[in-house]
Parts: C-alpha cells; structure tokens; sequence
C-alpha cells in the first residue's frame, strides 16, 4: 500500500481544515509556540510534500535553500507573501500559493474599528477606566475627531480598500484614494481617484494604508510625507508594518501633527517599537485584520485547495509562483 503523502503545518489552524487534511494525507499540525529559524521550519518540512505556512515564518533565500527535497508547495494561509522568497522558491521548484479575496470584510472591519476608536480616544479612555481614574464625564474630556464629513484617503485601493470605501461612506465620510493608476469604477466603492499622493496626503483627514508592502512601499509614510499630510490627521496602518517609519510616525504622534493612529500591524511583530506603548493617541490591536473563525476557515481551507492542487498535479487556485 502506497503511504499517504505527508502535508505539515507551521502553526495549528481551525479545527475543520486540520481534519480534512488529516483525512486524506499523513498530517503533522504545527506548532503555535514556536519562534520560526530557518533551521526549524526546515525540520517542520522533513519529509512533507506540502507546508502549510503563515507570515509569522521566515522563508526566506537561506530558509528555502534548506528545506527538504520532498517539499512541492509552500501554501500560505494569508493574502501576504512578502515573507517568502519567490525566486528562491521557483528555483527549486517548489510553488507558491496564497488565500487572497476571503479576508477583504474582517480586514475593513478591522480599519474602520481603528479608524473610529484612533480618533475617538477609545484606548485612551479604556486605559483610564481600567486604571480606576475616570472621574466622570467632563465637557472637554477625550474630545476626539468626528469622522462624520470628513475626508478618507485609501493608499491601495485593492478589495480590502474597496470595502473600506463602502463602509466609511456609510459613516458619512468623503472618500479618496492614491494608486498607482485608477481602479475599474466598480472597485472604487464610490471613492475619488486621486493620482498624486502628496495631493491625497494634503486633502485627508483620516489616511488608512492598503498597499502591499513591496520594496517600493518600505517606509512610504516618512518624514516627508508626513510633512504633506493635514495637521491633526489620523493614521491607520491594516498592511503591514514597514509600510510606516516608526521613528517618524512617532515624532508626528508626540508633536500632535498626527492626531491619533491606529495600528494592525507592526515592523518586527511580534515585538514592536516599545514607544508606542506609552503614546496615549496610539490604539494598538495584534494583527487581528483576518482575526474571525469564518474568515481563518475560509483561509485555511483555500490553503488546502491550493496545495492538494499542486500534489494532485493541477494548478492550484491562487499561484504566486
Ligand atoms: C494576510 O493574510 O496577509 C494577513 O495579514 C493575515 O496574516
């Protein structure tokens, strides 16, 4: 009897993906502790035909250099690849798959619940309840920005753009956006192309980040352009990360030149820059941008068409690759 190809995962995903693998292959679930090293994703592959992996591990060129000989598809259980190599990984042959299109409404949830609690001051009043020195309300109390007629600037105007454009219209908000060309008219939700971004940064009241993070996108919001932006604009970051210059961002939040920002995502996540710990005008959340069961089922069970695509020899739904 032929022995059933063995699929390992990084980390455990939810329950009803882990058993439809474990039915048809010989499952190995990962490991939620553990602090990926080149080495150790390396050891996590032995043997497996496909790894089931998530941003959180480098593969990276001297990553995938060592993975094992067996191993046919790295199937990521997110939108974002920045963190494989992919020219690393065709040159040995192993594909590339990704879960875009099912985590757009949880991510435009996540920067609308931003986008209200940053210029809202709703950390900042939690942190004072929760700390036992609320003394009541007060007419000048955490006086945030209303966002009702106020202007939204999307930088990356993808499918989760998109639906944050719906939503913040719905909340009564203009809305703009910056990319590299204007989106077909049924992607834009209603918002204003803008093709200048110092134009977009200018006119914004709110600026929320969805470009992918690329080596043209590092550090896109620096000193500079937060020199361009509306004194007392607030800044959402859902992307990722190194979208953002930490030190210039924190300059602009100290100076009150940004008014508030609300994070997602983090150069270095886990670990961030410790000073946005003490910045009362920062609402930090842990990368919950894809953070529901339906929307982590409907992505592990995409990573698992994709790789059963590949070792069935078909091609997989969403190649990167
Ligand atoms: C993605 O899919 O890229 C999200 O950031 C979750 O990892």
């Amino acid at each position: 009897m032929t022995q059933k190809p063995i699929v390992a995962a990084t980390r455990r995903l939810v329950k009803p993906a882990e058993d439809r693998v474990a039915a048809r292959f010989q499952f190995r679930p990962g490991n939620d502790e553990a602090t990926y090293t080149p080495a150790l994703v390396a050891k996590t592959a032995e043997g497996a035909a496909a790894l089931l992996c998530t941003p959180t591990e480098p593969l990276n060129a001297e990553a995938i250099a060592m993975l094992p000989a067996s191993l046919k598809v790295l199937s990521t259980v997110s939108v974002g690849f920045e963190h494989i190599d992919l020219a690393a990984a065709k040159a040995r042959g192993i594909r590339v798959t990704n879960t875009p299109g099912v985590l757009d409404d949880a991510t435009a949830d996540i920067a609308l619940l931003l986008i209200l609690g940053a210029t809202r001051c709703a950390s900042d009043g939690e942190r004072l309840l929760r700390a036992g020195k609320w003394i009541g309300i007060r007419p000048t109390q955490l006086l945030g920005m209303q966002i009702t007629g106020k202007r939204l600037g999307i930088i990356g105007m993808g499918r989760i753009g998109s639906a944050v454009a719906t939503r913040a219209k719905a909340f009564g908000m203009s809305v703009c956006y910056h990319n590299r060309k204007r989106v077909d008219p049924a992607m834009e939700a209603g918002a204003t192309y803008v093709p200048r971004l110092e134009d977009l940064l200018a006119q914004s009241d709110v600026v929320s980040l969805h470009a992918p993070l690329t080596p043209e996108t590092k550090g896109l919001i620096n000193a500079q352009r937060i020199a361009q932006m509306k004194d007392g604009a607030c800044l959402i970051n859902t992307g990722r990360g190194p979208l953002i210059d930490d030190d210039a961002v924190i300059t602009a939040l100290k100076a009150r030149k940004l008014s508030s920002i609300g994070l997602d995502v983090y150069t270095g996540e886990p670990k961030i820059d410790p000073r946005y710990y003490t910045l009362d005008n920062a609402m930090l959340v842990p990368h919950l941008g894809s953070a529901t069961y339906e929307t982590r089922l409907a992505m592990a069970m995409l990573a698992v068409d994709n790789m059963e695509a590949v070792l069935e020899g078909r091609a997989p739904p969403f190649p990167v690759a």
